[in-house]
C-alpha cells in the first residue's frame, strides 16, 4: 500500500514538473518523497475497506490529499520550529530560504485541496474544517510556549487539533466514501482521534528520548519551549527545589541539561505516565474498530495501532 501511495505521489510531482511547475514542485517533491511513513494514507485506504469499500481508486485521491496536506503542514511547521531536517533531509527553508518554503507549503496545500475537492460537499467541508482546526491549535500552541501553567487539558486540545484531527477526519471521510451512514462513519472518526492522540504522545516521547531514525535531532520540542505532556505532568507533581530546577531547565534549555531533565522527569514517573496514556488511547481506538465486522483490513488496522505504541520513527 505504501508503494502505491509513493508511486502516485511521485507521478503527481513528475506531472507538475512536466507542466512547468519547476522549482516549487521539485522542492515540495523533495520533502514529499523523502520517505514519510505514509501512515495517514495507508490508514484511510484501510478504513475505506473496513467500511466495506471495494474500489480503491475511489478513495485514493482522498488518501493522497491528506498526505499532501500533512506534508504542507510539516513544511510550515518546520519554518516555525526552525527545524533544519525533515524526513532525514534538509528542510525546504534550509535549502531554498523561508519565502520559498512558505510558498512550497502553500503549493502542497493546494495540491491536496485539488484532490480533496473532487469529493462531495460534506467531505470537502470535513477537510476544510480539519485544516482550519490545525491552524487554530498551532496558534494555541504558540501561545503556550514556555507557559509552565499549561494544563493536560490545554495540551490535549492542541493535540486534537493539530495531529489527531487529521487522522479522525481522514478515517471519517474514508468511511463516507465507502458509503457508510454518518453514525457508523463517526466510529471511524473516533478511532482516528484516539489513534492520533496516541501518535502525538509517542512523537513527544520520542523527541525526549531521541532516536536517530526520527530524521530530526533530539530535544527539539524542549528548545522550542513546547509544553509536552511529560513536562506538564512533572511540573504538576514536583515541588520545592526539584520544581524550581525543572522550571529553570525548561526555561533556559541547552544540550548539557538533557540528563538532568530526564532525571527530573523520572522522579515523577512522567514518561511512564505518558506511556500509560498512549495505551489508554490505543485501547479506545481498538474498541471503536471492534464495532466493524472481521476483515483483513481490520486486522491490519489493529496491527497499526499496536505499531504506533512501539514505533521508533
Ligand atoms: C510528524 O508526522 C508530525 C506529527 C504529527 C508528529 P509523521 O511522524 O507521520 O511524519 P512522516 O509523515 O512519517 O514524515
Ligand atoms: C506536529 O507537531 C506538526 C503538525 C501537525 C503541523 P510537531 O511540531 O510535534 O511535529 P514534528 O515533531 O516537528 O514532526
Ligand atoms: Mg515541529
Ligand atoms: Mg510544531
Ligand atoms: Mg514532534
Amino acid at each position: 500500500m505504501r508503494d502505491e501511495v509513493n508511486d502516485a505521489l511521485q507521478a503527481l510531482i513528475e506531472r507538475e514538473v512536466d507542466m512547468g511547475a519547476g522549482e516549487v514542485a521539485r522542492e515540495a517533491g523533495r520533502v514529499l518523497n523523502a520517505g514519510g511513513k505514509r501512515l495517514r494514507p495507508i490508514l484511510f485506504l484501510l478504513a475505506y475497506r473496513v467500511a466495506g469499500g471495494t474500489k480503491q481508486d475511489d478513495v485514493m485521491p482522498l488518501a493522497l490529499a491528506f498526505e499532501l496536506i500533512h506534508t504542507a503542514t510539516l513544511v510550515h511547521d518546520d519554518i516555525n520550529d526552525e527545524a533544519q531536517q525533515r524526513r532525514g533531509i534538509p528542510t525546504i527553508h534550509a535549502n531554498a530560504g523561508q519565502a520559498k518554503a512558505v510558498i512550497a507549503g502553500d503549493w502542497l496545500f493546494v495540491q491536496g485541496f485539488g484532490l480533496g475537492g473532487r469529493y462531495s460537499a460534506q467531505i470537502v467541508s470535513i477537510i476544510a474544517r480539519c485544516c482550519a482546526n490545525i491552524a487554530v491549535s498551532e496558534f494555541d500552541q504558540l501561545d503556550h510556549v514556555l507557559n509552565l501553567a499549561t494544563s493536560p487539558e490545554d495540551y490535549l486540545s492542541i493535540v486534537r487539533g493539530k495531529t489527531a484531527g487529521p487522522f479522525a477526519s481522514g478515517c471519517y471521510a474514508a468511511g463516507l466514501v465507502a458509503g457508510l451512514e454518518d453514525e457508523q462513519a463517526r466510529a471511524l472518526e473516533r478511532f482516528g482521534m484516539e489513534l492520533g492522540i496516541a501518535f502525538q504522545l509517542v512523537d513527544d516521547l520520542l523527541d525526549l528520548r531521541g532516536d536517530e531514525r526520527m530524521g530530526k535531532p533530539r530535544g527539539a520540542d524542549v528548545y522550542e519551549g513546547k509544553m509536552t505532556l511529560p513536562l506538564i505532568h512533572a511540573l504538576t507533581l514536583s515541588h520545592g527545589k526539584h520544581r524550581q530546577r525543572l522550571s529553570e531547565v525548561i526555561e533556559g534549555f541547552n544540550d548539557g541539561d538533557f540528563d538532568e531533565l530526564m532525571e527530573l522527569l523520572e522522579r515523577s514517573s512522567s514518561m511512564e505516565y505518558a506511556e500509560i496514556l498512549v495505551r489508554t488511547h490505543l485501547e479506545r481506538a481498538q474498541a471503536e474498530l471492534d464495532r466493524f465486522p472481521e476483515s483483513e483490513a481490520k486486522d491490519m488496522m489493529m496491527m497499526i495501532t499496536n505499531l504506533v505504541k512501539d514505533r521508533h520513527a
